[in-house]
């Protein structure tokens, strides 16, 4: 059975790698690019309206960009958990277990405090 599946095996890694660049890239390309462009703008001129209303656009743009990094975050964990066991990897490939440390230890906790502010109702009002 998993022998049959290993023809998918190189299919798996390539959405693996493709949600590890939308997981990675999308949100800090359009915050760093994009959206800290507006708000250093509407900051400097609080009172021009033209670019307060500019900026609640770049919220709502940047907020979608959250939502493709959510989903692609556990996407990038199930394909990595795929490949782990269809191919017998274990952690005495040193790379892997480095990796697996720095997913359990500091990726995951750190989007689980990401979704959790995303969601609380009490954070976004405090930044308007
Ligand atoms: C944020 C989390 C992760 C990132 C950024 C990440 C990144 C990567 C990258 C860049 C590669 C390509 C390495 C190469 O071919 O040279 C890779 C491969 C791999 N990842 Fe992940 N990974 C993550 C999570 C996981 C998890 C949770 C597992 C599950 C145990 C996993 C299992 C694997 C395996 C087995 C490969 C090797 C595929 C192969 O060479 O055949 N990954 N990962």
């Amino acid at each position: 059975m998993i022998d049959n599946l290993m023809v998918y095996y190189p299919h798996i890694k390539f959405i693996h790698l493709f949600s590890v660049m939308i997981w990675s890239m999308s949100a800090v390309g359009a915050y760093v690019y994009y959206f800290r462009t507006t708000l250093f703008a509407a900051k400097k001129d609080p009172h021009n309206m033209e670019l307060q209303r500019r900026l609640i656009w770049a919220y709502e743009q940047f907020d979608k960009t959250v939502v493709f990094e959510h989903i692609a975050f556990p996407v990038v964990l199930i394909t990595g958990l795929l490949m782990f066991f269809m191919a017998g990897w274990s952690i005495d490939s040193q790379w892997l277990l480095i990796n697996l440390g720095i997913v359990i230890g500091f990726f995951i906790p750190l989007e689980i405090l990401d979704i959790s502010c995303s969601g609380n109702k009490n954070f976004e009002t405090s930044r308007e």
